[in-house]
């Protein structure tokens, strides 16, 4: 394993973003390492208890989103129907016919890849400051504080209210605008949908939690082939905090969901994005909508890269369940500021459990 003590010699800048075992990017690592049936202990996190079902995959609900926003009352209605059935039923689905083109989103993938490829040295501005810095690109997961790492490189970038982003490779900015706006609009158009679903008005979610001026992040995961999939994870099990993450990969498959206790592989149709309930949807809709646990595994052949792309009220907005559920219901959650909320997220994390338990009414 010549390549840790390569990676040692990295400069201290460096270290500061790096794993306990001095790796600061694991596609530098899986590219240099020539030892290619070993990786280091510290990366083996994957369970062994784990029950992996594939009959279930088929039957992940399909929302079509020209349906959804559909202007005849009777079309409409059934798309809520079913949005509201596969929020309540599955906590996940794939959204066909949402408008982005798929040249689009191939240009942000193929963006999205350049930058990773890019040498570390040209990377090195970016290394992640902290939880809200709005340009943070780095490896694993809390690769400072954690014991156990995943075989992952990030970029994660604040695109709303304020738009930021990294001005390398070029064209990189202006595509992921374009692409992050137009999943802001299908995003709220979702929440409208939910908002229905849910026997309320449209806009019952979307103004009490000012989503106009929500937090937006957009995140490309890159998870370089692993000599030993059977013992490593990309990322371990979670839910995301917003109120939905839009997902798209590069056809390389890898993301499992809990479903019934069980873990799913998830394999999205071609140009399809895959919509995944965060944990403010379940605070929103007062327990009705509940977000799901989900994971992504590895292989030993493909590099995968995912476009996540998280969903959230402003940081600064308390967020509770919605005003109108309570006229009829007890709340089942406290309010909590989005800020604090994902303060907190990083910190269960350390523990196990759910980051939502720590605001349920008992
Ligand atoms: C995430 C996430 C899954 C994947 O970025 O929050 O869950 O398959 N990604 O990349
Ligand atoms: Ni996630």
């Amino acid at each position: 394993m010549a390549s840790i003590a390569a990676l040692s010699s990295l400069s201290s800048e460096h270290q500061k973003a790096c794993t306990s075992d001095g790796i600061s990017s694991i596609k530098t690592f899986a590219e240099s390492n020539d030892v290619v049936a070993s990786i280091p202990s510290s990366y083996h996190s994957l369970p062994h208890d784990d029950n992996v079902v594939d009959h279930l995959a088929d039957s992940i609900p399909i929302i079509d989103f020209s349906l959804l926003t559909s202007h005849d009352p009777q079309i409409h209605a059934n798309a809520v129907r079913e949005l509201g059935k596969a929020c309540q039923d599955w906590n996940l689905f794939m959204i066909i016919n949402h408008g982005i083109a798929e040249s689009l989103t191939e240009e942000v993938m193929k963006k999205s890849a350049e930058f990773h490829n890019l040498p570390l040295e040209e990377k090195k501005e970016f290394k992640d400051e902290g939880l809200f810095a709005p340009i943070r690109y780095g490896t694993s997961s809390h690769s400072q504080e954690e014991k156990v790492h995943y075989w992952r490189d990030y970029l994660r970038v604040t695109t709303f209210p304020e738009f930021h982003f990294p001005h390398k490779p070029s064209g990189f900015k202006e595509v992921a605008f374009e692409y992050t706006r137009k999943i802001r609009s299908i995003v709220r158009e979702l929440l409208q949908g939910v908002s229905e679903s849910l026997g309320l008005e449209a806009n019952a979610i979307i103004e009490p939690t000012n989503f106009d001026s929500g937090f937006q992040k957009f995140q490309v995961n890159l998870y370089p082939p692993c000599p030993r999939p059977d013992l490593a994870l990309g990322l371990p099990a979670h839910t995301d905090n917003g109120f939905f993450t839009i997902l798209a990969q590069n056809k390389i498959a890898g993301l499992q969901v809990k479903h019934d206790g069980k873990w799913i592989n998830v394999n999205p149709l071609p140009n399809c994005l895959l919509a995944i309930p965060g944990d403010q949807l379940e605070l929103v809709s007062n327990g009705r909508y509940k977000s799901i646990w989900h994971r992504a595994m590895l292989n030993d052949k493909n590099t995968r890269v995912t476009l996540a792309i998280a969903n959230g009220p402003p940081l600064e907005k308390e967020i509770g369940p919605t005003p109108e559920l309570l006229e009829k219901e007890e709340p089942l959650f406290k309010s909590i500021k989005f800020k604090d909320y994902i303060e907190l997220q990083q910190q269960a994390r350390c523990v196990a459990g759910r980051t939502l338990d720590n605001i349920r009414i008992t």
